[in-house]
């Protein structure tokens, strides 16, 4: 599976702390059947001071770690790059690094309040040529009250990630709530571990994928866990399902608990 939301490089943010639990981190996505994660740490003015130089050598030293370890965990450069009016320009010098320099960037707008004229950052950087992916959306304290928002943005051309956890119910009733509803009405692109340790908020995708495949199929779960992540990584262009399909109902879903077993043993998952 390929994960594009993680803070697993060391002392760069709230994430991991120290190459020690970085190392560890990657053993568990490994164990979990992780095989690729971009390592995504916070970019926020005024608190999390990263840039694509600092990334880009935070990675490297992780690799060899890796590599020194004999963990097979694909690493590949990005950011969660939180909301700020700049973000056009600062992509545009280089500053905020992409996921793997694709055309695609997480997304993230604050929790607990909902920026003034988000559509229109949204239009300006996909104007540029850009392709927000909003993070977890389904976190958002705001979007009890503003699913709309949520709703235009994917219209925009803004990509969905839903977090592992929020399906499964780890972070709460509302997270699952509106996970299901993103999911039952066809708006997840990816799902991905947002992960921040080894305790709570840790790397693995597979109980997630599980749940997922329970409600929408096997094969919409491969999209979101595989085959989506894998097109972005590769830069190729990519439609936001929920802006592209009619909405599916969940009536429609298909291969409830049938064939999951397959998709593992494939060595897909
Ligand atoms: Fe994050």
């Amino acid at each position: 599976m390929i994960d594009l939301h993680s803070h697993i490089l060391p002392g760069l943010d709230d994430g991991s702390s120290s190459l020690a639990l970085s190392i560890e981190m990657a053993r568990l996505a490994v164990a979990d059947g992780t095989t690729h994660m971009a390592c995504t740490p916070h970019i926020m003015p005024g608190v999390y001071e990263n840039v694509a130089t600092n990334i880009v050598q935070a990675v490297q030293v992780l690799e060899q770690a890796l590599l020194d370890a004999g963990i097979p965990l694909a690493l590949f450069v990005g950011a969660d790059v939180h909301v700020a009016p700049d973000l056009p320009e600062r992509l545009k010098l280089g500053k905020i690094p992409t996921l793997n320099r694709s055309r695609y960037f997480l997304f993230e707008p604050p929790h607990h309040i909902l920026p003034p004229r988000l559509e229109d950052l949204a239009s300006r950087l996909i104007g540029a040529g850009y392709v927000p992916i909003l993070t977890h959306p389904e976190r958002l304290t705001w979007i009890r009250s503003s699913y709309d928002v949520v709703e235009r943005l994917n219209a925009l051309g803004c990509l969905i990630q839903l977090t592992a956890d929020s399906i499964v119910g780890a972070f709460g009733r509302t997270a699952l709530y509106y996970s299901e509803k993103l999911l039952d009405e066809g708006r997840v692109d990816i799902v991905a571990s947002d992960a921040h340790g080894v305790s709570r908020r840790k790397p693995g995708l597979a109980q997630a994928v599980v749940a997922i495949a329970n409600r929408c199929g096997e094969d919409e779960a491969y999209n979101m866990a595989v085959k989506r992540p894998g097109a972005i990584l590769q830069d190729q262009l990519l439609q936001p399902v929920g802006k592209m399909s009619a909405k599916k109902s969940s009536a429609s879903n298909t291969g409830r608990f049938g064939g999951l077993g397959r998709l593992f043993k494939s060595g897909a998952l």
